[in-house]
C-alpha cells in the first residue's frame, strides 16, 4: 500500500482546499491511501519555547506521520499571492531540529496543488512552496499542475467538491504522483 500525507494549509472550516483535500481521499489510485494530517494545534514558531519544551504534540505527530508516509501532498491556499503565514509555520515546526531534516524530508516525493476563489488557482503560492521543499531535499513532483480557480463554484451546499471535471483532473493528479513515489529514484 502507497500512503500519503496530505495537509491543507487553511484553518477555515468551510476551506475549499480542506475540500480538495477531502475529494483526494476518495479519488487515490489503487492499493494507495491518503492520510490527512491536521496543522491545527500547531503554536506559532517560538525559538525560546521549543529549547524550554522542545517539539509541540501536534508538530511531532505531523513529524511522524511524514515519516511513515511514502510520499507529502500539499493543499495550499494562496495569500497576497504566496503561500499562507500558517501553513509555513506548521511546515517550518516539521523541520526543528533541524538534525531531523534528513530523516523526515529527504528525498521525501512531494506534490502542491490549490485552490481559490480567484481566477488563478493559487499558482503563485504553488511557486513560492519551491524554495522551501528545494531546501529540505525533497523530490518535488512536476509532472501535472492542479490550480483549483472560482473554488467557490465547484462546491455544493456541505463545502464537497462536487464538480465532475475537476474531480477528474484530481484523479490523473493523484494518479500520477503516486506513480512517481512507486518508481523511487
Ligand atoms: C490575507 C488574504 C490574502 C489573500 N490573497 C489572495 C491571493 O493573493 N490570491 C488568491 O487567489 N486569493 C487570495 N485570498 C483569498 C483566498 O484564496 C480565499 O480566502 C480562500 O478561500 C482561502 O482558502 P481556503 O478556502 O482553503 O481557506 C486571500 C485571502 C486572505 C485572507
Amino acid at each position: 500500500m502507497t500512503t500519503i500525507l496530505g495537509l491543507s494549509g487553511s484553518l477555515r472550516r468551510a476551506s475549499f482546499n480542506a475540500s480538495l483535500l477531502r475529494a483526494a481521499s476518495g479519488l487515490m489510485p489503487e492499493g494507495a491511501t491518503l492520510q490527512t494530517g491536521s496543522i491545527a494545534g500547531v503554536p506559532l514558531y517560538n525559538a525560546d519555547d521549543e529549547s524550554a519544551s522542545g517539539i509541540p504534540e501536534p508538530v511531532a505527530r505531523l513529524k511522524d506521520a511524514l515519516m511513515q508516509a511514502d510520499g507529502l501532498l500539499v493543499v495550499t491556499p494562496e495569500y497576497n499571492n504566496s503561500l499562507p503565514g500558517v501553513f509555513k509555520n506548521a511546515i517550518d515546526w516539521m523541520t526543528r531540529p533541524a538534525d531531523d531534516i534528513a530523516q523526515v524530508w529527504g528525498g521525501k516525493p512531494v506534490a502542491v496543488i490549490g485552490a481559490s476563489p480567484g481566477g488563478f488557482g493559487t499558482i503563485l503560492a504553488q511557486n513560492a512552496w519551491l524554495p522551501v521543499f528545494r531546501t529540505l531535499g525533497t523530490r518535488p513532483w512536476f509532472g501535472g499542475r492542479m490550480m483549483v480557480s472560482r473554488a467557490h463554484t465547484l462546491m455544493d451546499a456541505d463545502h464537497e467538491l462536487e464538480n465532475a471535471e475537476t474531480r477528474k483532473q484530481l484523479a490523473s493528479f493523484l494518479s500520477g504522483f503516486v506513480d512517481f513515489v512507486r518508481a523511487g529514484d
